[in-house]
């Protein structure tokens, strides 16, 4: 049942007004003012297609979202929640929402396109990456994570499919779907399904499994996770089903492959602790300067990070 007050029923409504409300002769953009092209991704709810503004030739990623889909499955909630922290990121590596409209079946999520896709798809290309790529990119995803905490938002659900690449090889951090606001709990108000939201299994955190609660510290987890993959080619958690990677989480049953070099194994064992009070870069602003202080990173030019050109994979 699709009531007035429903969020999603507004998306078109508040996006018109930011973009013209200073212009009332602004006509929205529609679906129709898109060529669209070549499907970049797809979910349960959603599709990615690559599309181009007739009009101004610009290129965009527009995720399509199907609204009977979306009301039926009552994941109006998600959908707003990914539009509202999209809408007020502005940062080089999280993918940036121009706007959003609809039509009668379809909400639309007007976002940057880019164009080298998926971090995965370079992990699977080539096995894995070296010391110095593997501290580029989990230089830049911590970059992101900073920022994105900051906002007073929590991923939760990091993974290499949702780290895109641009042009220049940087990241984009994409898909807020799943994303947890923080302190904008009214009181009363309960957030059971923001907390029982479990994202992709190789990259829970134990807490998210165990107390079935998310905090900063979780999105600290995935980046363990990831950095591990990036040098080891595979998650450190796979089981054979669902249920089995999460037994490997929650008892932390892990191994590193040889090879692996010793910075970067210590920043790992550092990174996946139980406990998310005790992970490195837990406890606010001091935590994550602990974290960007590892060795690991030692060489890293935070302030440049955006500007250094991406080294070559090999
Ligand atoms: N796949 C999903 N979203 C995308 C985007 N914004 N750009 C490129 N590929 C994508």
């Amino acid at each position: 049942s699709q009531r007035s007050d429903d969020p999603a029923v507004q998306t078109s409504s508040n996006s018109q007004q930011r973009s013209s409300s200073t212009h009332s002769s602004v006509k929205k953009k529609g679906v129709k003012d898109f060529e669209l092209g070549k499907t970049l991704g797809e979910g349960s709810y959603s599709t990615v297609v690559a599309a181009r503004d007739r009009t101004t030739g610009r290129e965009y990623a527009i995720k399509i979202l199907d609204k009977k889909h979306i009301i039926k499955e009552k994941k109006v909630k998600y959908v707003n929640i990914e539009k509202n922290t999209l809408n007020k990121m502005n940062h080089p590596g999280i993918v940036r929402l121009y706007f959003t409209f609809q039509d009668h079946n379809s909400l639309c999520i007007l976002l940057y396109h880019a164009k080298n896709g998926e971090l995965l798809t370079f992990i699977k290309k080539l096995g894995s990456f070296d010391l110095n790529c593997t501290r580029y990119y989990t230089s830049q995803i911590l970059a992101a994570i900073e920022y994105m905490h900051d906002q007073g938002v929590i991923h939760r659900d990091l993974k290499p499919e949702n780290i895109l690449l641009d042009e220049k090889m940087h990241i984009k951090v994409t898909d807020f779907g799943t994303a947890k606001i923080l302190g904008k709990n009214v009181a009363g108000e309960t957030d059971d399904r923001a907390n029982s939201f479990v994202g992709t299994a190789e990259y829970v955190s134990p807490e998210l499994l165990k107390e079935k609660a998310a905090c900063k510290s979780s999105d600290f987890w995935a980046l363990g996770c990831i950095l591990y993959q990036l040098i080891a080619g595979r998650p450190p958690f796979k089981g054979g089903n669902e249920y089995m990677t999460f037994q490997k989480i929650v008892h932390l049953d892990y191994t590193f492959p040889e090879g692996f070099p010793p910075v970067a194994k210590d920043l790992v064992k550092k990174l996946l602790v139980l406990n998310p009070a005790e992970r490195l870069g837990a406890g606010g602003k001091e935590g994550v300067k602990q974290l960007k202080s590892h060795p690991f990173f030692d060489g890293v030019r935070w302030d440049t990070l955006w500007q250094q050109p991406a080294p070559r994979l090999l």
